[in-house]
């Protein structure tokens, strides 16, 4: 099984950003406990703070990928073409995010990609991610 991980903007400084929102693991760290859990399977990591790059991403695994989990940031509340992205493309697709984003500003409670994701995950850290391979693993 094949599951690939993509992270957009600012995503890259997690561990150093705004740790009290988003604590103080580096998102390689947490890579590496992933991996463990999940030895038996395959967990590709995609990070840019480009949106055309990761749409790029998105058609490029999203025929063979078994399943894909995307924090899209800040794009999730606004990048209608991420969400035409994931609508266009065969893989499943859950939406995650670490922080609870409907305690937080209320920009942050419309997601353009949800409609066309398996689920959304948000609020449990780090372990959003978790559970969402765990979803696509157990189908
Ligand atoms: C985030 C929530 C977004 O609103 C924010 O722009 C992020 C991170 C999260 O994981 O909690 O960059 O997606």
């Amino acid at each position: 099984m094949n599951i690939q991980i993509i992270n957009g903007p600012n995503l890259n400084l997690l561990g150093v950003r705004e740790k009290s929102i988003y604590g103080d693991t580096s998102f390689e760290a947490y890579l590496e406990q992933l991996r463990t859990r999940f030895a038996n399977i395959t967990i590709n990591y995609y990070q840019s703070n480009v949106e055309g790059e990761i749409i790029n991403k998105l058609h490029e695994v999203g025929f063979s990928a078994d399943g894909i989990v995307i924090n899209a940031g800040a794009y999730t509340h606004t990048s209608v073409a991420i969400g035409d992205a994931i609508a266009g493309i065969n893989t499943p697709v859950i939406e995650v995010h670490i922080s609870n984003v409907y305690k937080r500003e209320e920009f942050r409670h419309s997601s353009l990609l949800a409609r066309n994701c398996k689920g959304v995950i948000a609020g449990f850290g780090m372990d959003s991610y978790r559970l969402a391979i765990e979803n696509l693993i157990n189908g």
